[in-house]
């Protein structure tokens, strides 16, 4: 079945089986392969995008689902004016090695930044406790976080 799908602001207009999830559409079909595939059970956040501004597991989630929701990925944030100094404290705090689970922490981080809901370091700490990292202690992670909220860290 066809699915119009909006992504990073292009309309896309796909055949796609019912049971595709959006993760797979996202990256095989559209080639936008920021999203990652990690746990694939919606536990470690490495596949966040957003749909309809809310954050959702790609890996889970149904692409038909996404039709009523303009799908934002770390290729379209990346793209937005903003990223670069979000990104800079990143990496002045070093808050990633391998960078996989990178994109995820992003996308989670985009809405909550946008809503002012890191008030303390203790929101960053629970708001992110659905993203994981393999390579990290979450320290540096959080400490950027912290950052880019103008958060005390
Ligand atoms: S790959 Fe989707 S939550 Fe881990
Ligand atoms: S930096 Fe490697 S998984 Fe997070």
């Amino acid at each position: 079945m066809d699915v119009r799908l909006k992504v990073n602001g292009t309309e896309h207009e796909l055949p796609i089986d019912d049971n595709a999830l959006l993760l797979d559409v996202l990256r095989d079909r559209l080639r936008l392969t920021g999203a990652k595939r990690s746990c694939d059970v919606q536990v470690c956040g490495a596949c966040t995008v957003l749909v309809g501004g809310e954050p959702v597991s790609s890996c889970c989630f149904l692409a038909h689902d996404a039709r009523d929701g303009e799908v934002e990925t770390i290729e379209g944030f990346a793209a937005e004016e903003g990223f670069a100094a979000l990104a800079e404290a990143f990496a002045r705090h070093n808050a990633f090695q391998c960078g996989y689970c990178a994109p995820g922490f992003l996308m989670t981080l985009k809405p909550l930044l946008a809503r002012g809901a890191l008030r303390s370091r203790a929101d960053v700490e629970r708001e992110f406790a659905g993203n994981l990292c393999r390579c990290t202690g979450y320290r540096a992670i959080v400490d950027a976080v912290c950052e880019a909220a103008g958060v005390a860290s």
